[in-house]
């Protein structure tokens, strides 16, 4: 009976689970964010996009290099508007207009892909004071207005990526959720805008930032699959905070007549390092769980379905603010120079890895260091410590972070060179009062990476910068003594 029945069970199941997977695999997208002080050059990137079969890339501005580099390269792309536009975009008609003309149109013309124009970045996030309460909604009102004239709002459509704390719940449970009530009535307009016109809500769900805020959140919450003890809400359990965060939101919707609207998942993921919760461990089994659990199909108790998201972050970003803490530059599922982090199968590609980026260029096997002469009570150290951290990256330094079981020589060290390197390697930047000294001996121990830079661009830019290493600041001097000498 059973070998009947499986001559024509498995290939309907096998059709099924094929088509599912198509379905749950179209989604995967990732974020491009631009704030490192070596970004790794467009082409490259967007090579690596397509490698690891991302279909599409959500950017925080519309900046020309980018876009051009995602001509014709079939990913769908969200483009961005940062806040500090809001103002202007909100108060001129003229100013969206000419936004569109110059970030969608003109750029839908060569060939980019442009699905979502993303409104601010987290504007009513609490930590920014309602600096944008005002501007964003007149903003998305303006961009819409300019993009139905520019004949494009059929297939371009506006969001405005939002935290997770837009909403809340007082008992925890998904079915109390609702907007938060200072922002409730501004809520209820955007997203009553954004159903009018078949435009989708975005929101940041972030785990991490939950268990790093709360020393009391379960942890196993946190992840995938997990055994911790689960929130019941009515008929549906919860083992993990996405599901039960995502639902807060479609209970929100709900309840104020927005039940279908739909949800991006904007930015998703775990930071790697300047954190005990930040490492590659946790990283891994966040972003793996989240894949497999989208790779279902299955979607959340109150949303059944694809989920539609964009993993956080493609590459790690050097130049982040580390005001909300030292996680922030590590949230690259790849390094600052386009290396896999750890593995995870995002289902897109025959290996089941990630692909790193070609075509990298690295400046010389070199580092800078503390010199092993030094004394450490030289009252030069300190501050010569403090300057680098302060100009480069230290967030990799701290309790339980990749660089934290290092001495104090270790330290000092890895702070003078992540500065030399942040300065191309000039000799000048392993100066620190005569302390430092450059090395071809590679210092990196363990977990802890000592890094070489890369060359922040290719071409013409590559030659360009290369002269001005070595020639700028003598003819910055010059033409400085020449203005006095003038004067
Ligand atoms: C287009 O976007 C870029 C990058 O965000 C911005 O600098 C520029 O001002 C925008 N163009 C217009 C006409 O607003
Ligand atoms: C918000 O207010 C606090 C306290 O007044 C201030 O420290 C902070 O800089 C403000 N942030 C912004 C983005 O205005
Ligand atoms: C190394 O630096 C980190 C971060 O500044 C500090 O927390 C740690 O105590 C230092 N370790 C030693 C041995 O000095």
């Amino acid at each position: 009976m059973a070998t009947e029945r499986g001559w024509w069970v498995s290939p309907v199941v096998g059709v099924i689970c094929w088509l599912c997977l198509v379905v749950s695999v179209s989604g995967i997208g990732a974020n491009w964010g631009m704030q490192t002080s070596h970004p790794l050059p467009a082409s490259v990137v967007v090579r690596m996009l397509r490698e690891n079969g991302f279909q599409k890339v959500k950017l925080f501005d519309a900046e020309d290099g980018t876009m051009n580099a995602l001509k014709k390269s079939g990913l769908e792309v969200m483009v961005g508007i940062p806040n500090d536009m809001l103002a202007t975009l909100a108060t001129s008609v003229k100013a969206a207009e000419q936004w569109v003309k110059a970030n969608v149109s003109d750029y839908i013309n060569g060939g980019v892909n442009i699905r979502y124009v993303a409104v601010g970045n987290e504007p009513f996030l609490e930590t920014y004071n309602g600096s944008f309460l005002q501007s964003t909604f007149p903003a998305l009102q303006n961009i819409q207005g300019a993009l139905i004239k520019a004949g494009l709002s059929s297939q371009v459509k506006v969001t405005v990526p939002l935290n997770a704390d837009v909403y809340q719940s007082s008992s925890g449970r998904p079915s109390d959720g609702d907007f938060r009530s200072d922002i409730r009535d501004l809520m209820l307009a955007i997203v009553k805008f954004l159903s009018d016109n078949a435009a989708p809500f975005t929101v940041n769900i972030y785990p991490f930032i939950s268990l790093y805020s709360d020393p009391n959140f379960p942890v196993e919450y946190a992840f995938f699959g997990g055994s911790s003890s689960p929130v019941v809400d009515a008929s549906a359990t919860y083992d993990n905070m996405f599901d039960a965060n995502h639902d807060t939101l479609i209970w929100a919707l709900k309840k104020n007549g927005f039940g279908n609207l739909p949800v991006i998942v904007g930015e998703i993921g775990w930071p790697t390092d300047g954190d005990m919760n930040a490492n590659i461990q946790y990283a891994q089994r966040f972003n793996q769980g989240f894949m497999t659990h989208i790779a279902t199909g299955q979607g959340t108790p109150m949303r059944p379905g694809p989920i539609d998201a964009y993993l956080f972050s493609l590459i790690d970003e050097d130049e982040k603010s580390i005001q909300p803490g030292n996680f922030e530059r590590h949230w690259g599922i790849f390094t600052y120079d386009g290396l896999p982090k750890y593995q995870l199968n995002l289902g897109t590609s025959n290996s089941g890895g990630l692909v790193r980026a070609k075509n990298v260029n690295y400046l010389d096997k070199k580092w800078c260091v503390l010199k092993p002469s030094v004394n450490l009570d030289d009252s030069r150290v300190a501050p010569s410590v403090s300057y680098a951290c302060a100009n480069a990256d230290c967030t990799s330094l701290g309790y339980k972070t990749s660089c934290g079981d290092m001495d104090t020589r270790g330290n000092i060290s890895y702070a003078f060179n992540s500065y030399y390197q942040k300065n191309d390697q000039d000799d000048v930047a392993c100066g620190f009062s005569n302390l430092a000294t450059i090395t071809n001996k590679d210092p990196s121990t363990g977990s802890c990476r000592f890094e070489i830079m890369i060359e922040a661009d290719s071409g013409i830019s590559c030659t360009f910068w290369q002269i001005r290493d070595q020639g700028v600041n003598l003819l910055l001097f010059v033409l400085v003594q020449l203005f006095l000498t003038l004067l």
